[in-house]
């Protein structure tokens, strides 16, 4: 029921007026007194120039009365001028703040949910949809708001004025403009829904525009001549997205057409009345002049209003996104009684019994998934692609929580410790860091905010993640930009370079829990080679978790996991597991072999 959807958004009203006050009381204040002021004017003015007419008519001449009427009309005019101008001036202010406030809000709750929350399509098309009509909604509604209101004062001031002279005149123009009312009340609810659907496509086409004008693609794009395919990929959304919008153009085209025909004749009707009854002697000339103005700015004034009150519809029913967008509230919450978080040095971890399953993914990733992180220990975990390891990692962070069974941080469930807190053990390096476009500085020191920044320990960090080298070579050291987004100065980093900051930013926070996901990918054999020796020092005094395809690394580690069916199905030091002959003998011997090396089991 498009008619009744239409009538439910102007409910939004008083909520999107709350939201103007939040943004600036006074402003709006003002914004409201100057609006009343702009509507008050054109009905006083017409009232004063139908008394100049009716002077001018009576034959008295250029008496100090007509100077008197021309002054205040003068007047009039101009303080309508300023209020105008003023008015533009608040509601400028008003949007700025509306879409600051707005903006900080929506940012900080996208940043705060849970990464569930990014792999249902819906969601996200929820959060694109508010971030782009973050930018211009709230500044037309504004907009829409105060025009509509002025011109509805207007519009009840010339009405008075008719009805003082010609009170069925009123009645016959109100009945005339019955079909743009109509038309505006649907029309925001079909415009908008428009949008709505579309979102989805929109947001494909998007995306395909967004690959044909980025740098990360454009090396790709041109080495496989792929952007005759992306443009056609995208004419295929973007074409059913613009079909859609001409469609719900027309639709509610077409009712403004006839509203319009509709209230244009009518006018005329009355206006034909109103002659009549000059000629005829039955009311002034001046009465004339403000009567027929009064019926053009009735019909002028009501259909904006009524056009502005339709977009108002359009563009508050933006707010039902906002909120659908604010609804989603993140599941992983700290408990209402945290616990305090173990004061030991020591933090050993145990998956019990652990069941997982990606929201949306047909098969859990574990079943019943059950180790041991020991306390101090430098664990390595191994196992083929997709088996589960960055998995793990998201659980052991509280990334996700597992559906089944329990994680245990010295004995106790780590839902229960505060989040924050909990997080801030943790030391890590994901296999699908940041590269931030800030500077080298900037880039390790994102790791801990919290805190004041602290070279020594910058310094140190640099050294042991090897970052030290590529930070001397830059052209600003420490202070240089990395990634050319907003530099021209900005350098370029290899992949292998921003490894090691991405390893340095780990080590940074210090943590007693390390956490390396692939951190040696991208690395050469030389610094690969480095890092390993350099290890121990890594993690001495730490319960750290190294994550590897590269075998002949995960020897330093005091034990080996082996991820295989969502279990682990060997655990061991290096040397146990070779002499074992199983999953890792095989794993190892079979990468071993590609370096012509011969591998004996000891
Ligand atoms: N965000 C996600 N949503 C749904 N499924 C996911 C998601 N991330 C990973 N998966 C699936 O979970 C399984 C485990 O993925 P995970 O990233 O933990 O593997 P991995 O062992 O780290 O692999 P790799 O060695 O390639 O890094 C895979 O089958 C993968 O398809
Ligand atoms: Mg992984």
């Amino acid at each position: 029921m498009p008619m009744q959807k239409g009538l439910a958004a102007l409910r939004v009203v008083p909520k999107a007026l709350r939201l103007l006050r939040d943004a600036g009381a006074s402003h709006l204040y003002v914004v409201f007194a100057l609006t009343i002021l702009q509507g008050l004017l054109p009905p006083a003015m017409g009232y004063f120039g139908k008394l100049i007419v009716d002077h001018l008519a009576s034959g008295r001449g250029a008496t100090a009365g007509l100077w008197a009427l021309v002054g205040a009309e003068g007047l009039l005019a101009v303080a309508l001028a300023v209020a105008f101008q003023l008015s533009n001036i608040y509601q400028a202010v008003l949007r700025e703040r509306l879409w600051q406030m707005l903006s900080i809000q929506v940012c900080q709750h996208a940043s705060q949910l849970d990464l569930d929350f990014f792999e249902v399509p819906q969601n996200y098309d929820a959060l694109t949809k508010a971030n782009r009509e973050l930018g211009f909604r709230p500044m037309m509604m504004v907009l829409n708001l105060v025009t509509a209101l002025q011109q509805t004062i207007s519009v009840a001031g010339f009405v008075l004025v008719i009805l003082a002279f010609q009170p069925l005149l009123v009645v016959a123009i109100l009945i005339a403009l019955v079909p743009a009312a109509l038309a505006a009340r649907d029309s925001g609810h079909i415009t908008f829904t428009s949008y709505d659907v579309s979102t989805a496509d929109g947001r494909r086409a998007a995306y395909f525009d967004g690959l044909m004008m980025s740098d990360g693609a454009a090396k790709e794009l041109r080495l496989f001549d792929l952007a005759p395919w992306l443009l056609a990929q995208r004419q295929q959304y973007a074409v059913r997205v613009i079909k859609r919008r001409l469609r719900a153009a027309w639709v509610t085209g077409k009712s403004f057409v006839t509203a319009a025909a509709v209230s244009a004749g009518a006018q005329y009707l009355a206006l034909a009345f109103v002659a009549y009854q000059a000629a005829t002697g039955r009311i002034t000339l001046g009465d004339f002049t403000l009567l027929a103005a009064a019926l053009v700015a009735v019909r002028h004034n009501l259909s904006l209003a009524l056009a502005n009150l339709g977009e108002l519809l359009e563009n508050s029913l933006f707010f039902s996104d906002l909120d659908r967008f604010f609804d989603f509230s993140p599941k992983i919450r700290p408990p209402a009684t945290p616990r305090p978080l173990p004061s030991s040095e020591e933090y050993q971890f145990v998956f019990e019994n652990v069941g997982f399953t990606y929201t949306g993914a047909s098969r859990p990733v574990f079943e019943s998934l059950s180790f041991e992180l020991r306390g101090g220990e430098a664990t390595a975990l191994v196992g083929v692609n997709g088996a589960g390891k960055t998995t793990i990692v998201k659980l052991l962070t509280r990334l996700y929580d597992p559906q089944q069974g329990r994680i245990l941080l010295n004995g106790v469930d780590i839902r229960e410790f505060p989040l924050e807190q909990y997080r801030a053990i943790f030391g890590v390096i994901l296999q699908d860091f940041v590269r931030y476009h800030l500077t080298a500085r900037e880039n390790i020191l994102v790791a801990k905010v919290s805190a004041n920044p602290d070279d020594r320990r910058l310094e140190e960090a640099a050294r042991l993640a090897k970052a030290d080298s590529v930070i001397k070579s830059l052209p600003m050291g420490w202070g240089t930009m990395l990634g050319r987004q907003f530099d021209e100065q900005g350098q370029a980093l290899s992949g292998g370079q921003w490894q090691r900051i991405a390893l340095a930013r780990a080590l940074y926070r210090d943590a007693p829990v390390l956490i390396l996901d692939e951190p040696t990918a991208g690395l050469d054999a030389e610094a690969e080679a480095e890092l390993f020796l350099a290890y121990r020092e890594l993690t001495r005094g730490k319960t750290s978790l190294l994550i590897t395809h590269r075998l002949n690394t995960v020897r330093m580690a005091d034990r080996i996991l082996v991820l295989e069916g969502g279990k682990i199905v060997e655990d061991g030091s290096h040397q146990e597991l070779l002499r074992k002959g199983g999953r890792y003998y095989e794993l190892f011997t079979a990468q071993a072999s590609t370096y012509g090396a011969e591998v004996t089991k000891p």
